[in-house]
């Protein structure tokens, strides 16, 4: 493609053409001639977004190794762990209080992580319309919409929905939000924002296309939660809506106890920072960030950093040493975000090596079956490293954790919904009610309660009725 023909044809994106020669990177322009005048436009507009200086840095980097510059001065962080005794419990029912006080005053919004391109799922459109509950086979964004709305019913309060989507999928996902009315919350309280996003490159560093008009673009991981809400105005609109707290969690989670009151107590009595929840690794190799202590501060360790040594570690009595996985529910202070944008640093962009689909240099759609590629991304839990203080809350798995991030096998919509499943034959058990299981553990047949029915056991016991006979099949 000449240089001059193109700045002559389309004057305005002059700067943006030389941008692309100087970064050697003319070979989007291969098909120029195949594509039409708006298809030309937009392919200039993707251009003006990307800042090419940056991207080369990012892909010189990722070549550097990861150094742990923290070897040896890991310790196991101070943990809330699950309450045994009563004087535990009292301390976890104070707790909640305040929580619950919090919530009836209306400071906490939630913050739904619902950008990733869901790539090891790949199913169609995003993560949160998956038919997930199972019965009614609700979505998991109206399983998450219903815990709001009963929540806010119980408290008699609001909680404003902040869901950050990407560019791919904003529009899919406030579509399936209006046309499912907004599964009873006010649209209001509702607010889609759209994080950035950065090209996906070769193992040359060559920008990638999937269509003889468009660059492969990449959502820039959860951490670009942290940019997009100061650069989209939503901090403001948070502290419009007298929010002191957010409660972030990622979208897959089907789990997820949303506005936990006992969290959100422990992190306003610990005048925390950012707070997060753990559960124990369910063996050394697990892939799940581990929470540790360095220096004395927070931080969530990638599996992939821990040494063999760190790895295996064991306590005295057998335990694993460094067992606290994070399950990416944190509570994160409105006051700590605006200090972090004053300090006006950006958080760092790791490297991960993908399959994704693109042209050959035929023009022909190819679907990798090896990593043919890197993206670039930041992760919301970097952001530790500003946090004076933080509250590491234990939970049990089984009650609060089930992502959904493969078709099939662990972490799948099926062992998602038996999660699901399971959770509500323990809380019916303890109401009094006979739940057959199998030599694993599973409950045998289909449960389904409702967020809007209970919340969670209390609630459960204190409405159900005692005599109810399980005959495989209950929906509440
Ligand atoms: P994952 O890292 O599991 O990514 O994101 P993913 O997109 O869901 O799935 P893969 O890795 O492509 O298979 C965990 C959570 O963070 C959100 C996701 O939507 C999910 O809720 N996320 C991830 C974003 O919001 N933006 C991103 O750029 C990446």
């Amino acid at each position: 493609m000449n240089r001059k023909a193109l700045i002559k044809e389309y004057p305005d994106y002059n700067k943006y053409v030389d941008n692309i020669f100087e970064a050697g990177q003319t070979h989007v322009f291969k098909w120029w001639n195949d594509i039409s005048p708006p298809e030309k436009k937009r392919l200039l507009e993707q251009i003006a977004s990307i800042n090419f200086q940056f991207v080369r840095k990012l892909f010189n980097d990722s070549f550097k190794k990861t150094t742990q510059t923290t070897k040896g001065s890991l310790v196991p962080p101070q943990i809330i762990t699950i309450p045994k005794n009563t004087s535990e419990k009292d301390v976890a029912q104070k707790a909640r209080q305040i929580g619950e006080d919090a919530l009836r005053k209306g400071e906490i919004a939630v913050l739904t992580v619902a950008g990733g391109h869901g790539t090891r799922l790949g199913a169609d459109g995003p993560k949160g319309t998956l038919p997930i509950a199972p019965i009614s086979s609700k979505s998991i964004f109206q399983l998450h919409a219903e815990k709001i709305r009963a929540t806010q019913q119980k408290y008699q309060t609001c909680i404003p929905w902040y869901i950050m989507t990407s560019e791919t999928n904003d529009l899919v996902t406030q579509t399936f939000f209006q046309t499912n009315q907004f599964f009873g919350l006010d649209p209001r309280q509702v607010c889609f924002f759209t994080q950035g996003m950065l090209p996906a490159v070769d193992f040359q560093g060559n920008l990638l296309m999937d269509s003889k008009s468009n660059i492969v673009m990449s959502p820039n991981g959860h951490g670009g939660t942290i940019i997009a809400l100061k650069e989209k105005g939503i901090l403001e609109d948070m502290e419009r809506r007298g929010i002191k707290i957010i409660f972030y969690h990622q979208v897959d989670n089907v789990l997820i106890k949303i506005v936990d009151p006992v969290f959100i107590g422990y992190h306003l009595r610990d005048r925390a920072e950012m707070s997060l929840k753990v559960v124990k690794k369910c063996r050394p190799e697990e892939k799940v960030g581990v929470v540790v202590c360095i220096n004395g501060s927070l931080h969530i360790v990638e599996y992939s950093e821990l040494s063999r040594d760190e790895m295996y570690a064991r306590n005295e009595n057998g335990t694993l040493k460094y067992n606290a996985g994070s399950i990416a529910v944190h509570i994160i202070s409105i006051d700590f975000l605006e200090k972090v944008h004053q300090k006006g640093e950006g958080l760092p962009y790791h490297a991960a090596v993908k399959k994704v689909s693109c042209l050959d240099g035929n023009g022909n759609i190819i679907n990798p079956e090896k990593n043919n590629a890197i993206k670039f991304e930041s992760f919301i839990f970097d952001v530790l490293k500003y946090v004076k203080k933080g509250v590491v809350m234990e939970v049990l798995r089984e009650d609060e954790f089930s992502p959904v991030k493969n078709m099939e096998g662990e972490n799948s919509p099926a062992t998602a919904r038996q999660d699901l499943i399971n959770l509500f034959g323990r809380w019916l058990r303890s109401a009094g009610i006979s739940i057959p299981t199998d030599s694993q553990g599973n409950v045998v047949g289909l449960i389904e309660i409702s967020p809007c029915f209970a919340l969670e056991e209390e609630e459960l016991k204190s409405k159900i009725d005692k005599h109810l006979q399980f005959n495989g099949n209950l929906h509440l």
